[in-house]
């Protein structure tokens, strides 16, 4: 009898013991324990599998880009047999059908193959969701960041991301690489539309916000990229070579991402480039001393796409991958987007530890901030989502959309043509004028834009919003074949005014190169021809940079709007500005250059014998109001500086004005640029409304990178007068 019932006792507490979750499934546990016990449990194999990111289309098991069904022989491949712990869908890598709940279904087939694995450890997948949930047919396309930089308005930037991220996490995915942090410095660049313009302040205050946006509700990684250097390419082309003075480097390139990092950024991806030719993948000193020891970062560094293997085929710094992967993991890099051949990765990562090239402890480094991650997003818990959030959730937010383009929106020339007071008869004609490819542009749908009317995302376009929003007794006609120049001169002479929508074919990174800056030929006659008839005309952009034209182009024009990329309620936005629904207050985040002889042209020219004149200034922008300032005072507190002063809008019609401050230093010790922005603000007032403003500006602004030529001292505020210029006033402050 006894025998039985010790028998008993023990099954009941193997039994018992067997039922409780091991200490790395208990969330009630420390996450620092539950992911110690779980690195504990894990083989050399299992850890090197958490490192390696795959793109999706691999497992779809045909071409490397095909999309189509999951392969279950690349399923067991990738997940069991290689053990990988992340997939990415690369721009336009869907599942087909493209909507929201097949993504739903699609991520949660590759969660449960994942969790079912010896530990059960889920996924992490990550897209790039740069301006709303951009590959999912359905989702809200909203402005590129390049336009969102043109409304001054963080807030704005914050509000959108919290809604990608709710479609992002509702489609299964759990990691964004976003926001870009990397500065516009060149508009050759084909990635100048992905940033927030030229300026580190500017670009620090936008990248913030969308890191604490996307990261609000705690279910998806903000990953600030690309660490360090990208937008300042020594052709302006992308991914080309790039030096940059240690000084440069700290107090210009730097700055947003520390600010994406003190936001809280969970990840960072590296730029695929060189900085003063050392390839970023390789620098122990970007990845590791400055990123973690200056920048304090702890979170999970990603390579950008296949970046590692370009060691050897475009940078040649390592004879071998095996060198390669030495060097890159070695220097800082916790993951690889490989993003294809899994298996040459991760045999020859073992084989590198096994070898004592790469020790032991540094994955155990690297999978300690995975696994971190995976927990800090509750995936160990919450690894799904369902086609019912997917379809309830992912859905066109029309107006922020709407409010977004809008704001985005900058009014460059206007002769008083506009706002439109009720012509009878607008004629819409260009390239861009009903093409929501042009209109929502690169990372839409497709990598390179949309490709195919097959997944059309929906979305209203200038004819569209135009013909929506016309007024009682107002004509809008279409001339949509515009080769026949005598028809479009006939049709402008019967119209009241035209408007001319020109733009840029959608296009991704070095797709997107320019040396020219110019619009194709064809896009001028048709302004001229306009002009040419009389009529008023209206040119509205949609580009992502700013765009070269001879001078006859801006003198045919009565107005030209900038519209940047606007995404899905463009067509809404620009005839609210048309008509005066919407009064425009965007100001160029970027100098507008006269010729691309000029480049690079940025505002924060350092003093010398002759600055280039841009065409349009950083900052540019007009209203169909008018608002004044009033008397400036400035106050040093603790550690900063208020300025305080009124603004009143003089005119007859309600608005936005931004008010950017500019830093004009004493002379010191080393040069600094003649102007910098140091602040900014934004406000709104109805006609005769004045409003009392202040703009607190941290010392810090004031600093300078000391030293000579090769200094990477830490920026120090020296004393001397400053002198802050807001909209043309002057104040002078000395700091003691
Ligand atoms: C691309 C880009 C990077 C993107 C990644 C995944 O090449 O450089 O910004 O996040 O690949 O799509």
């Amino acid at each position: 009898m006894a025998v039985i019932s010790t028998c008993v006792m023990v099954w009941l507490v193997l039994t018992y013991a067997w039922a409780q979750p091991l200490p790395y499934q208990d969330p009630t546990q420390p996450l620092a324990a539950r992911v110690a016990d779980l690195l504990g449990r894990m083989t050399l194999a299992e850890k090197v599998g958490q490192m390696t990111q795959v793109n999706v289309t691999r497992l779809m098991g045909r071409g490397e880009w095909d999309r189509g069904p999951l392969n279950e022989y690349w399923l067991r491949r990738i997940l069991i047999d290689n053990h990988v712990g992340s997939l990415l869908s690369g721009g336009g890598a869907a599942p087909v059908p493209n909507h929201p709940a097949a993504w739903a279904e699609f991520t949660n087939t590759l969660q449960r193959y994942a969790l079912d694995s010896r530990l059960g450890i889920p996924l992490i997948y990550g897209t790039d969701a740069v301006h709303g949930h951009n590959n999912v047919v359905g989702a809200t396309i909203y402005p590129h960041n390049i336009g969102l930089a043109a409304a001054w308005d963080p807030a704005l930037v914050e509000e959108i991301a919290v809604r990608t991220a709710r479609d992002v996490r509702a489609t299964g995915i759990h990691w964004n690489f976003a926001p870009v942090a990397d500065l516009g410095r060149d508009p050759r660049w084909g990635r100048f539309y992905e940033t927030f313009g030229e300026d580190p302040l500017l670009a620090s205050e936008l990248v913030a916000a969308s890191v604490r946006g996307l990261q609000a509700e705690g279910r998806i990684a903000a990953t600030v990229k690309h660490f360090i250097g990208y937008g300042q390419a020594s052709t302006g082309l992308d991914r080309a070579p790039t030096f940059i003075p240690p000084r440069t480097l700290r107090d210009t390139h730097l700055p947003p991402f520390a600010a994406g990092i003190q936001a809280g950024a969970l990840t960072v991806m590296a730029n695929s480039g060189s900085v003063n030719a050392v390839p970023v993948h390789a620098s122990h000193y970007l990845l590791t001393e400055v990123l973690r020891g200056e920048l304090g970062f702890t979170g999970v560094v990603v390579s950008d796409w296949n970046d590692i293997e370009k060691l050897v085929t475009v940078h040649r710094v390592a004879a071998t991958f095996a060198d390669a992967v030495a060097m890159s993991i070695n220097a800082g890099v916790d993951m690889y987007m490989v993003p294809h051949d899994a298996d040459s990765f991760t045999r020859t990562l073992i084989e590198l530890v096994e070898d004592g090239v790469v020790t032991e402890a540094r994955i155990d480094e690297a999978v300690t901030r995975i696994l971190t991650l995976k927990m800090t997003l509750g995936l160990f818990e919450d690894p799904f989502t369902t086609a019912a959030e997917a379809t309830g959730i992912v859905e066109v937010d029309r107006d922020l959309a709407r409010r977004a383009a809008a704001a985005s929106i900058t009014l460059l020339e206007n002769d008083g043509t506009l706002p439109l007071e009720s012509p009878a008869t607008i004629l819409v004609m260009g390239p861009a004028a009903a093409d929501l490819a042009m209109q929502m542009g690169g990372w839409t749908i497709g990598w390179q834009g949309i490709e195919s009317r097959a997944e059309m995302p929906p979305g209203v376009t200038v004819v569209q919003g135009l013909q929506a929003s016309a007024a009682e007794g107002v004509t809008v006609k279409h001339l949509q074949d515009t080769r026949d120049t005598a028809a479009v001169r006939a049709a402008a002479d019967e119209a009241d005014v035209v408007v001319v929508v020109l733009g840029e074919a959608p296009y991704a990174e070095g797709y997107g190169d320019s040396t020219s800056l110019a619009l194709p030929a064809e896009q001028l006659t048709l302004v001229r021809t306009a002009a040419a008839s009389g009529t008023p005309v209206v040119v509205v952009l949609f580009a992502g940079r700013p765009l070269v034209f001879p001078e006859d182009f801006w003198q045919a024009a009565n107005a030209v709007v900038m519209a940047y990329l606007p995404g899905s309620e463009g067509g809404t936005a620009v005839a609210d500005v048309l008509y005066g629904t919407h009064n425009p207050a965007g100001r160029l985040p970027f100098a507008w250059p006269r010729s691309v002889g000029q480049l690079p042209l940025t505002y924060d020219a350092l003093p010398g014998p002759q600055t280039p004149e841009p065409l349009l200034p950083f900052g540019h922008g007009l209203s169909y109001t008018r608002f004044t300032l009033g008397r400036v005072e400035a106050e040093l507190t603790s550690g900063a500086i208020a300025l305080h002063f009124e603004v009143a809008n003089t005119g007859e019609r309600s608005g936005s004005k931004v008010v950017p401050v500019f830093l004009e230093r004493p002379p010191l010790p080393v040069m600094a640029p003649v102007r910098q922005l140091v602040g900014f603000t934004r406000v709104t007032l109805n006609p005769g409304e004045r409003q009392r403003l202040t703009i607190n500006i941290p010392l810090k602004r004031l600093s300078v990178v000391l030293g000579d030529v090769l200094s990477d001292t830490a920026p120090t505020v020296l004393p001397g007068v400053y002198t802050l210029h807001v909209e043309g006033v002057g104040v002078r402050v000395t700091v003691p």
